[in-house]
């Protein structure tokens, strides 16, 4: 057997490749951006095209840093921003529009369309979701409304639609060139379109939204072998044996493998994942019921889900939109030339609220300004607003498993950011932990496809290959917490009604 896994990572700023040995730690990674369109207000776009053509580099560019070839890959698991829809013509492998991105609004009235019988909860007991435009299933309408041509060739069963794992499977094992056409359980719970228990896509839903089930991928576990890569692959034969959404894979990364495991990721939102084993639990609380994972003919494991939409891109906002500064990690020491926030709080409701609040009718606002408050309260307000979502997705875990969680452990970009994670601990009080592979997300994929193909053998050796990095302990008082949740959650009724 070769002696390394190859992740990829199609995330929403960039597409990875990483390559893990096997105790879970990085050999090489390689990683290109993609370009971020924003065609209107409220609507996010990317180029399929250049998604796949930069996956393809970036596999290039992992092999290449460690010096490595094919033989040296035992399989290659995929892990993927979820929601994102891409729509592609079969027989000429492209896509019709760019891909919709899981931020975009655009489809509120196809939400409010659908939503007009029996509300937004009309499909919750069966998908687990509420009807909202974060999921793909009226990104994919949106598409057969508005693209000349789409929906006579979508019913001709010429269309595809894919989350960006099939978009990347597809055209990893060969395109139009026979390439496979699947998705896993995590990816399809996504979509609005999978019953939960009988992880099948669900004829009526399709009926109510008009779409045809020729376009669908075919719903496979998250460990297996899908197919193998092309021979014009750098990768040629490698089995693809391993996919889950990045969040699901980011708990599966953190060996949260168990009921009552969880894990918090900060990327440019956060999602805490709260494994619920093999029950099926329904939100009181705003949270989303989502597959964690099914390996192979396993029962699934099912979860609960706080999406929070924007955290970390409110800093890349505060970089681009207002050049407050160059890089995102220069907010911490900008958030570090004050005390505090100054009386600010910043709720960036740039996309509606996610949870716990389901507010399509939300817009950002920056409240409790005076003249004193700098850009240095600005940015601490922006680093502020990601612990204080957080502490209301939190909220909501403990009320619906109606136990505390006692420490939460964390991983994503923006905990490098020591400011953030020691206010995270304080807001929350409880410890904040750091493991020492921080890149979860990519571990969780190489972990589901090394399983595949015996790589790894058991869920056990994965558990012994977590090792805790840092601890932040909560040090504010009880009294200043409670001010400090009371104030946010004042900021956040702002936000409310804001759309005509
Ligand atoms: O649900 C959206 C999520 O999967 C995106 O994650 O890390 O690409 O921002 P990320």
């Amino acid at each position: 057997m070769a002696d390394y896994i190859l992740a990829i990572d199609q995330g929403t700023t960039s597409s990875r490749a990483i390559i893990f040995d096997k105790a879970g730690s990085i050999i090489s990674t390689g990683q290109l951006e993609h370009e971020q369109i924003f065609p209107q207000a409220g609507w996010v776009e990317h180029n399929a095209t250049q998604i796949w053509d930069n996956t393809r580099e970036v596999i290039g560019q992992a092999l290449g840093k460690a010096n490595l070839t094919r033989h040296d890959i035992a399989a290659v698991g995929i892990t993927n921003q979820r929601e994102t829809a891409v729509v592609w013509d079969k027989t000429t492998g492209r896509p019709v529009y760019n891909a919709i991105v899981w931020q975009d609004t655009r489809t509120q009235p196809i939400v409010d369309r659908l939503a007009a019988d029996g509300g937004v909860e009309r499909f919750k007991q069966q998908v687990g979701l509420p009807l909202a435009t974060y999921f793909s299933g009226t990104k994919i309408v949106w598409i057969l409304e508005n693209v000349p041509g789409a929906r006579e060739k979508a019913e001709a069963g010429d269309l595809l639609f894919g989350t960006t794992d099939s978009w990347v499977l597809w055209n990893l094992t060969g395109g139009v060139d026979g390439g496979v056409h699947a998705t896993d359980v995590t990816n399809a719970s996504r979509t609005m379109f999978m019953d939960l228990e009988t992880l099948a896509w669900d004829d009526d839903i399709l009926a109510a939204f008009g779409v045809p089930k020729s376009m669908l991928p075919e719903i496979k576990s998250s460990s297996e072998v899908y197919g193998h890569a092309h021979s014009s692959s750098l990768l040629r034969e490698v089995p693809v044996a391993g996919i889950l959404g990045d969040q699901q894979a980011a708990t599966f990364g953190q060996a949260a493998f168990d009921a009552g495991e969880s894990k918090n990721t900060y990327g440019t939102g956060n999602f805490l994942i709260f494994n619920t084993g093999e029950e099926i639990v329904h939100s009181k609380n705003g949270l989303l019921t989502t597959l964690g994972y099914k390996l192979g003919d396993a029962a699934p494991h099912y979860a609960l889900e706080g999406s929070i939409a924007v955290t970390g891109s409110l800093i890349q906002w505060l970089r681009d939109n207002l050049g407050l500064f160059s890089s995102a990690p220069e907010v911490e020491a900008l958030a570090k030339t004050v005390e505090d926030n100054g009386g600010a709080y910043f709720v960036p409701a740039f996309s509606g609220l996610f949870a716990p609040y389901w507010r399509p009718d939300a817009r950002g606002a920056l409240v409790g300004l005076t003249r004193y408050v700098n850009k240095g309260h600005i940015a601490r307000a922006a680093l502020e607003a990601t612990a204080f979502q957080t502490r209301e997705v939190l909220e909501a875990v403990n009320a619906d498993s109606g136990v505390d969680l006692t420490e939460l452990k964390v991983d994503g970009g923006m905990i490098a950011n020591n400011t953030l994670m020691q206010f995270q601990a304080d807001i929350l009080g409880v410890p904040v932990v750091r493991p020492v592979v921080a890149e979860t997300t990519a571990l969780g994929a190489a972990y589901a496809a090394g399983l595949a193909v015996g790589f790894w053998s058991s869920l056990d050796e994965l558990r012994a290959n977590w090792q805790e990095d840092s601890r932040w302990e909560p040090s504010m008082d009880e009294a200043e917490r409670d001010r400090q949740i009371r104030l946010w959650k004042k900021a956040v009724t702002k936000t409310f009604d804001w759309v005509d």
